[in-house]
């Protein structure tokens, strides 16, 4: 199959293009890099010719108000060219519980980011993640000075971005599910227990101070950010990611 995957350079694409390729298929990164803007539209057509499927892992410069006109506009020119272009699936990577955290723009975005690709015009696919592994350490600086981080006891279900890039691999190259796949790590954790158990890691002596109202994941309560039944569960766990 040749499968576009716009956003192809980041973190979650470079993983997927790679998956790919291995077992066969001819998978193209694009981003602005490599001359397709997916805000303006620029290089879209040339780069979705003959595309069975387009994967969109971009992300939008910032987390604020502006989020949700990056993904409002990313997505109607991919929905326009896909169209046009003939392509029969669309992937998306969105965020589990994104629905349930609407104090939080970015997550609203992403929500409106889903909605947008579910009454477009192309057989689609949403794959939803926890948080990844790999951003644990920007969310730990949010609240952190030279001895403390402040951290709400939110439960998180923190996943390898290696994992998550074979979960969308293996959604993009099925039949569009017409609906969302939830993929999570194997163990939940209070960010609180987490920042410890990362500090504690990187040899870090600055003390977690639990603090409900503290960083982005305040927003978030109960159990909102958990991987309900029927998600797939990733074998990586975060001690043994950790450790390498
Ligand atoms: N972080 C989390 O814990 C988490 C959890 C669940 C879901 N997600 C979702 O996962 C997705 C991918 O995240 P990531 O961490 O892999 O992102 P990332 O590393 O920041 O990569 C973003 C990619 O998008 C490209 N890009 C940015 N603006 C573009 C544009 N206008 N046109 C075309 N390409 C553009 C970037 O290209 P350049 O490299 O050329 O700038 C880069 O290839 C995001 O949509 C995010 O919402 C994240």
């Amino acid at each position: 199959m040749k499968i576009v995957v716009i956003g192809g350079t980041g973190l979650i694409g470079s993983q997927v293009v790679k998956i790919l390729n291995a077992h066969g298929h001819e998978a193209v990164p694009q981003s602005p890099s490599t001359g397709l803007d997916l805000l303006s539209g620029r290089g879209l057509p040339e780069a979705l010719k003959d595309a069975d499927v387009v994967v969109n892992l971009t992300n939008s410069p910032t987390f604020d108000d502006a989020s949700p006109a990056f993904f409002q506009q990313t997505m109607d020119n991919l929905l326009t060219a896909a169209m046009a272009a003939g392509v029969g699936h669309a992937v998306i990577l969105s965020i589990v519980g994104a629905d349930q955290v609407p104090g939080l723009v970015y997550y609203r975005a992403k929500v409106l980011q889903e909605d947008i690709l579910k009454t477009g015009p192309v057989p689609y696919s949403i794959v939803r993640a926890t948080q990844f592994f790999e951003f644990i350490d920007a969310t730990l600086s949010e609240t952190s000075d030279e001895n403390t981080i402040r951290l709400p006891a939110t439960l998180v279900q923190p996943i390898a971005s290696a994992d998550v890039a074979q979960a969308v691999a293996d959604v993009t190259v099925s039949t569009p599910l017409q609906g969302i796949r939830n993929v999570a790590g194997p163990d939940v954790f209070a960010l609180d227990e987490l920042g410890k158990i990362t500090l504690a890691a990187h040899g870090d002596h600055r003390t977690v101070v639990t603090d409900k109202r503290a960083g982005t994941f305040a927003a978030a309560s109960g159990d909102a950010l958990i991987a309900k039944d029927g998600a797939v569960i990733a074998k990586t766990a975060y001690r043994e990611w950790l450790a390498r």
